[in-house]
């Protein structure tokens, strides 16, 4: 029997995908080829994925922020979503000379990796209580990193102690009654204690907001990832815990990722930066920031006027900013640029519109302010990892499936499915 040509064994491939339920198996079919060095292993890698098992752990890499970083089987995958994060990270940890910056709750390690790969200086410690995961954490930090083993921040070192000056965490924050709500494949490929943190979610991260201010210097900053329904009483506990941090949230572009932070009293100790709002005393109102508001001043004006082009320079005459100072800040908030939210606003109207209309791509592409359909297609494949007319055609909710290493970063659109329903919360 003549053998099968790489194109036909390609498309055995993708059918075998395919009958094992994977929604993207062409695109599966692509990883998994690219991850085999030998027939034998692509059949073993096939077989894996066919099981069920997460395309992450079969191949022992996830995407993030444009870096590959190692996972397996036992570990939590870093969620796209945590971009958000990230990019909040590395804007504190590139405003210091020498940060010293811990990982909590820290998994495969995807902030303090990423932190380490553009901030060298930066020193880097991070800690889990689960052994396997941390496996991969050493793979993914430089050698110089501290990769502790224990229960919320016990292991880290003593002389820590008043010293970091970036605390981050995507702890556990499913509610104990989400868990057979989700997904399957998280059900069975990662384990329950990686994701559910007691009836609301919260446990271990009114833990981290009580315990963080002793490892934390003075201006230090504390982060923590959560889904928004959590941000309201994990604010007031954290108010309540301590009333001298300045604490506040952000809010993620997917609409339901929301990061918890935090500022120690003090000025930052070698920023030239001037220094961050000393907050008031705990009576004080908990209203945002004053730039803040002006900010959501500009960031609702995008939204509004997403199809019209953008003039930076007049949005920040209009709430009486220089256009460097409203690009920086808005930045520092959202974690992306006034052109780049816009460019998401975009996409994010033009989804809903392939899906509730029957227009055609390119009076889409004009109607949400793309002048070309070249640009439109590929802004809308670098978000989605498919293009308007996949997106059209496969429909949007197989997209919610779509593994984080194909999905290469999180949108609005893909919504954050561990975490709770609003209004089952
Ligand atoms: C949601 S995962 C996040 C991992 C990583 N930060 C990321 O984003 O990929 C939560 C992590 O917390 C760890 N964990 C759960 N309970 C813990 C505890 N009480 N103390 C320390 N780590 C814990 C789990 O092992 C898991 O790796």
């Amino acid at each position: 029997m003549p053998e099968p040509t790489t194109a036909g064994r390609h498309d055995a491939l993708v059918d075998r995908l395919r009958r094992a339920g994977c929604v993207f198996a062409e695109q599966e079919a692509t990883v998994l080829e690219g991850a085999a060095s030998d027939s034998p292993e692509l059949e073993r890698l096939c077989a894996r994925r066919e099981a069920g098992e997460f395309l992450e752990h079969v191949v022992g890499v996830v995407e993030l922020c444009g870096e590959r970083l190692a996972v397996g089987p036992g570990s939590f995958v870093p969620r796209q979503r945590t971009a958000l994060l990230i990019e909040a990270a590395l804007a504190e940890a590139q405003r210091r000379s020498r940060p010293v910056v811990v990982e909590a709750y820290c998994g495969v390690a995807p902030v303090a990796a990423l932190i380490g790969r553009r901030v060298p200086a930066a020193t880097l410690h991070v800690t889990d209580s689960d052994p396997r995961p941390l496996v991969h954490a050493r793979q993914n930090l430089p050698r110089s990193a501290g990769v502790h083993r224990g229960s919320g921040l016990e292991a880290l070192p003593r002389e820590l102690a008043g010293t970091v000056d970036l605390l981050v965490a995507v702890p556990p924050y499913v509610p104990a009654g989400q868990w057979d709500l989700m997904p399957r494949e998280p059900r069975e490929c990662e384990p329950a204690a990686a994701l559910v943190a007691g009836r609301d979610g919260l446990d271990e991260i009114r833990r981290l907001v009580a315990e963080a201010p002793r490892w934390l210097a003075p201006g230090g900053v504390l982060l923590i990832e959560m889904h928004r329904d959590q941000a309201p009483p994990a604010l007031a506990a954290a108010r309540g815990i301590d009333a001298c941090a300045d604490w506040g949230t952000a809010d993620g572009e997917d609409g339901e990722t929301v990061l918890l932070r935090a500022t120690m009293p003090a000025p930052l100790p070698d920023s030239g930066a001037p220094a961050a709002p000393i907050p008031p005393a705990a009576s004080a109102p908990a209203g945002p920031a004053p730039d803040l508001v002006l900010l959501r001043r500009v960031r609702d004006r995008i939204d509004r006027d997403h199809a019209q082009p953008l003039d930076v320079e007049s949005l920040a005459r209009s709430v009486h900013l220089s256009g460097g100072h409203l690009s920086r800040r808005f930045r520092q908030e959202y974690g992306e640029s006034p052109y780049s939210y816009l460019m998401t606003r975009r996409i994010e109207r033009a989804m809903a519109l392939l899906r509730h209309t029957d227009r055609s791509i390119t009076d889409i592409c004009m109607a949400v302010g793309f002048s070309s359909l070249g640009t439109f297609s590929t802004r809308f494949k670098e978000l989605l990892g498919v293009s308007p007319s996949a997106y059209r055609a496969q429909g949007a909710e197989v997209l919610d499936s779509m593994p984080p290493c194909i999905a290469r970063r999180v949108t609005r659109p893909i919504r954050n499915r561990e975490a709770p329903e609003p209004d089952r919360a």
